[in-house]
This record gives structure tokens, sequence and C-alpha cells, in this order.
């Protein structure tokens, strides 16, 4: 639907509130969707917002939503380290895309988790504000 803005999350985010909260916090998804949902509102736009584990389903999303979309937000989880199919779609859409993270990937203790393949596709990158960095990508994409 044009105007509106799709929050994608990755493997894993289901379980937020109770996966390592030192790292990502205590607040589960429901309370970043209720988040995301009252600043889409403040602004005046749709919003979606879906979790998925499973490559395919996150893939067929973008593709659906490659045109007449206000924005993406997408925390791509773990999908961020060998998603190629997630990055080939998000080729594909003409709307800007947020990446997200909750966590400062470029600050944690596994190399491997500092780069995110996804980045080279988006438009830019929030990480390390918590569920903060949602409604502050949901806001910008609204304004926009
Ligand atoms: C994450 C960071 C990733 O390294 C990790 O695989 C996640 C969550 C974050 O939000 O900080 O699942 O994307």
């Amino acid at each position: 639907m044009a105007g509106t803005i799709l929050v994608l999350n990755g493997p894993n985010l289901n379980l937020l509130g109770e996966r390592e909260p030192a790292i990502y916090g205590t607040a589960t998804l429901a309370d970043i969707e209720a988040r995301c949902r009252a600043e889409a509102a403040a602004q005046g736009c749709t919003l979606e917002f879906r979790q998925t584990n499973a490559e395919h389903e996150m893939v067929a999303w973008i593709q659906a939503a490659r045109t007449g979309h206000a924005g993406i937000v997408i925390n791509p989880a773990a999908f961020s380290y060998a998603g190629y199919p997630v990055l080939d779609a998000l080729k594909l859409v003409d709307c800007p895309v947020i990446e997200v993270h909750l966590s400062n990937i470029h600050r944690r203790d596994e190399a491997w988790r500092k780069n995110s393949i996804i980045t080279q596709a988006v438009t830019a990158i929030v990480s390390g504000l918590g569920a903060d960095g949602y409604v502050l990508a949901v806001r910008h994409l609204a304004s926009r």
C-alpha cells in the first residue's frame, strides 16, 4: 500500500525480552512494534510489522514490497552475515531502506558480527540505539 512503512525482523528476534537481555535489552518485539505503530500513527502513516525465522519468507516479503511503499525498516539479525538472497531482494526495492540493529554490531565481541553484508543495499544504518533505533527509522521514513 502506498505510504505504508514496512518493518521487517529476522531470526530469533521473536525471543527479544528473554534473548541475551544484557545485549538486546528487555523490551519484547511486541513492545517495539507498539512503539513503531505509535510513531507511525503520530506521523499519519500506516505500518506493517513482521518477523520471520525463515529466509525465504523474508525474501518474499521484500519482493512484494519492491514498489509502492514509503520505506522499509529491516533488522536482518543473523541474515546480516550470510543472507545473500535477502541482499539481492533489497536491491530490487525502489523505496528507502533503513537497516536497524539493537546492539552496536561494530562493538560486539565476535569479529563476524561487525560486517553486515546487507549494509551495501540500504540507505542508512542505525546500530546500537536499542528500540529507539526502530522509532527513529520510522520517524525518518514517515517524514520524507
Ligand atoms: C542484531 C545483531 C546481530 O548480530 C544478531 O545476529 C541479531 C540481532 C541486533 O539487533 O543487534 O540477531 O541484529
